[in-house]
């Protein structure tokens, strides 16, 4: 079913929810001003010296040229050092508090969640404001804008680093993934928000939780794959519709 709006039903199926496990992507940060990979809903895209995003987020390039991947971060951390939460952050955060069990995972790097209040995140492609070092694996804060130097050394070794996301080509974090699979199986109720879901295996996890038994809500301004087998598309913008879950007029 695709809806513009939340009505009176959908908001009692939310509010009888227990277990609610949501899993976020770039369009959950649109409405702050930040850049998405793929397009949809009138956003921007991500750019960088002319070069494809799957280009520059690879370990392809990281093992030969790790000084362009560094900038290609860099850039986008700049970016991201003025960008704020915006409604559909601060809507998830007060989510958390309501549900007998509630996961946030999200593919995004950007930090917003946390900055708007959510603490229990899944963050299956890293943190764009951390690095870890490459000769000794540890992972720190890295939150100069600009960097200092490139590549930031490592605080314990001294060591090379790396910006600690997940890039093209490489596995995601160990158990964080399993982690969120657990969370889509135990679910009633699973939001998919903002993701164009077509980047694995994050995609599969709206599947896992309808297969499962999850009741599946899609909110994005546009249908994606997942609008075929969501029991409810919200058609609209994050930040407009999530709020709507929690006023009490229709
Ligand atoms: P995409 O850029 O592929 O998709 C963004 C989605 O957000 C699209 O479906 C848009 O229609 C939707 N959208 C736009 N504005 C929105 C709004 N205001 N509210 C809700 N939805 C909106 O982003 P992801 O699927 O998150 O991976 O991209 C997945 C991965 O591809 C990223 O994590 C990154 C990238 O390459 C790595 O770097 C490994």
């Amino acid at each position: 079913m695709i809806l513009a709006r939340v009505d009176d039903q959908l908001r009692s199926i939310f509010d009888g929810a227990r277990r609610v496990a949501v899993l976020t992507g770039a369009g959950v940060s649109a409405e702050s001003g930040v850049p998405t990979f793929r397009g949809g809903g009138d956003t921007e895209v991500w750019t960088f010296r002319g070069k494809h995003i799957t280009e520059l987020s690879s370990a392809e390039l990281l093992a030969t040229d790790p000084k362009l991947v560094w900038e290609w971060f860099d850039y986008r951390r700049g970016m991201l050092a003025s960008i704020e939460p915006n409604a559909a952050h601060h809507a998830l955060a007060r989510w958390e508090e309501r549900f007998e069990s509630f996961t946030l995972v999200t593919q995004n790097i950007d930090d917003l969640h946390r900055a708007a209040g959510s603490q229990n995140i899944l963050e299956l492609h890293g943190n764009i404001w951390r690095a870890r070092c490459l000769r000794c694996a540890s992972a720190f804060e890295a939150r100069d804008c600009p960097l200092e130097q490139i590549p930031p050394l490592c605080f314990v070794c001294g060591g090379p680093s790396r910006p600690d996301v997940v890039l093209f080509g490489e596995m995601l974090p160990e158990g964080v993934f399993e982690r969120a699979e657990q969370s889509a199986a135990r679910a009633d109720l699973f939001f998919v928000i903002g993701p164009s879901a077509v980047v694995y295996p994050a995609a599969g996890l709206p599947i896992v939780a309808k297969q499962s038994g999850a009741r599946i809500i899609e909110v994005n301004p546009e249908q994606t794959d997942i609008s075929m087998f969501a029991d409810i598309t919200l058609l609209g913008k994050a930040g407009e519709i999530l709020p709507q879950f929690l006023s009490t007029r229709g």
